[in-house]
């Protein structure tokens, strides 16, 4: 069993698709095992990104994720953090595969709808950014 973190970004919230995200998520068999709407500051957003410093995308990206609402989930699976990549579709969503949730819900490079762990490092640092462990309902 594997567990990785989902946010549902700014654009998707506005867009009222929160739950046609999670019917992904459940469809292919990942469940929701701790779930909250937040909204970063400024300095939250670049500390969660922290490893993209250094792009030229990276204030624009911090700017956008402080600009409204997201709702962040822990998905439980197996094989978690790839399943959900593989979900989530390509990073730009003109590249992303049809049925995926980026080509679906996604507005633009910047503004592709959804974000997800890429490794288990970067799982386990991304889900604690967020949730105390009495948070996390593990089934
Ligand atoms: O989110 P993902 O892991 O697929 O991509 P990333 O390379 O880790 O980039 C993080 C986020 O930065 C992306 O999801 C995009 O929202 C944004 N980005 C961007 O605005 N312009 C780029 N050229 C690359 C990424
Ligand atoms: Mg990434």
């Amino acid at each position: 069993m594997e567990y990785t973190l989902s946010i549902v970004k700014p654009n998707a919230v506005k867009k009222n698709v929160i739950g046609k995200i999670f019917a992904q998520f459940e469809q292919h068999g990942l469940r929701i095992v701790a779930l909250k709407m937040v909204q970063l500051s400024l300095s939250r957003a670049q500390d969660f990104y922290c490893e993209h410093a250094q792009k030229p995308f990276y204030n624009k990206l911090c700017d956008f994720m402080s600009s409204g609402p997201i709702c962040v989930q822990v998905l439980q699976g197996v094989n978690a953090i790839e399943l959900n990549r593989q979900i989530m579709g390509a990073t730009d969503p003109s590249q992303a595969e049809a049925g995926t949730i980026r080509a679906m819900y996604g507005d633009s490079l910047d503004e592709n709808s959804v974000h997800g762990s890429d490794s288990p490092t970067s799982a386990q640092r991304e889900i604690q950014f967020f949730f105390e462990s009495e948070e996390i309902l593990v089934r």
